[in-house]
């Protein structure tokens, strides 16, 4: 696979008014997801679940790719077609979440790192045998002020496996899709999270720079810059706007082809009016979305009340969950 054709795949996932939905939860977190709505874990649930999202109909309006988990990648319609084939054929792009998830950082007390480096290069080469064409790496970086978190360390040691993923990931024919994610947990307050997201944005891009990866073949999937969950002012839609865009423009290389963001835990009206207000201004790259919670929540409670009855209501939530990011996506979004 040619720079070019990685490139041309990376300017697809942005393409004009779509984004990205992420179903890619490891069978630990869609297990927690399921039971906030009283449905049992099992394998058949989880595979008729990503049916229910993945063969929406028209979800190919708004949507350029999914993610997808291990498991998922590998499963089939209940009428025997890959998923990977339904997508291809709707023109949604097969990605894949690649990384093994957090574990404590040695030495950096209430910090994680995020594992998955060893043995990764044949596993994206099985996936990309499987049809994927991106693959998600998460970093996570933790807030906690009193405790002097986040460390350098912490930042710099996500930063580094980050790069060594992309690397990887170019080198095996798959856009890689960077995700530091900076989490809102916590009572700090929006100043706090800017300059931590600048601090963790530096990092990375100076890391992909080290191990020579290729810009025009990758695409950033960033947290936005908001107040803390538990801070006791929260900023407005208009600030978070203003504090990620500065905050982006000061870090990120305007050679990317695009810019995705994570909903994080914001609720659904937040996470498409941020998204939104942010598309009022010109930007050096495209700015969509890549949402999990903020695109499936509504449905999950939906299909949950009747997993048969229930099932094409519940996709009608997926679409229009869709359409108003995708909405979002060129600044077009009305409440
Ligand atoms: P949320 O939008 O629910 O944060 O999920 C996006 C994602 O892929 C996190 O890695």
């Amino acid at each position: 696979m040619s720079i070019e054709q990685l490139a041309d795949t990376a300017l697809a996932m942005v393409a004009p008014g779509k984004g990205i939905i992420a179903i890619d939860e490891s069978n630990a977190t869609i297990a927690k997801r399921f039971e906030a709505v009283g449905i049992p874990n099992s394998e058949e649930n989880r595979r008729a679940y990503r049916e229910l999202l993945l063969t929406t109909p028209n979800l190919n309006e708004h949507i350029s790719g999914a993610i997808l988990f291990d498991e998922t990648i590998r499963q089939s319609t209940k009428a025997g077609v890959p998923f990977t084939k339904v997508m291809m054929d709707n023109g949604i792009i097969p990605g894949i979440k690649v990384d093994k998830g957090t574990h404590p950082l040695a030495g950096c007390p209430g910090e994680l790192i995020t594992e998955g480096l060893d043995g990764l290069r044949e596993r994206l080469k099985e996936y990309a045998a499987l049809g994927a064409r991106f693959a998600k790496w998460r970093a996570v970086i933790t807030i906690n002020v009193d405790d002097g978190l986040p460390t350098s360390t912490c930042i710099e040691a996500n930063a580094h496996a980050l790069a060594r993923y992309a690397a990887l990931c170019q080198e095996c024919g798959l856009v890689p899709m960077v995700e530091p994610e900076v989490l809102m947990d916590g009572t700090h307050d929006i100043d706090e999270c800017y300059s931590v997201t600048e601090a963790t944005l530096r990092a990375l891009f100076s890391a992909l720079h080290l191990f020579d990866v290729d810009l025009t073949g990758t695409i950033l999937k960033a947290s936005m810059v908001v107040s803390g969950k538990d801070c006791a002012e929260q900023a407005s839609v208009e600030e978070v706007a203003e504090a990620t865009l500065t905050c982006l423009k000061s870090t990120v290389p305007a050679i990317l082809p695009g810019i995705v963001f994570l909903s994080g835990g914001q609720n659904d009206h937040d996470a498409t009016a941020h998204l939104n207000a942010m598309n009022q201004y010109e930007t050096p790259w495209p700015l969509s979305f890549s949402y999990g919670r903020a695109m499936q929540s509504a449905a999950l409670k939906i299909w949950s009340q009747d997993l048969v009855g229930n099932l094409a209501k519940a996709q009608e939530t997926v679409y229009a969950r869709a359409r108003e990011n995708g909405l979002a996506a060129l600044g077009e979004w009305e409440s």
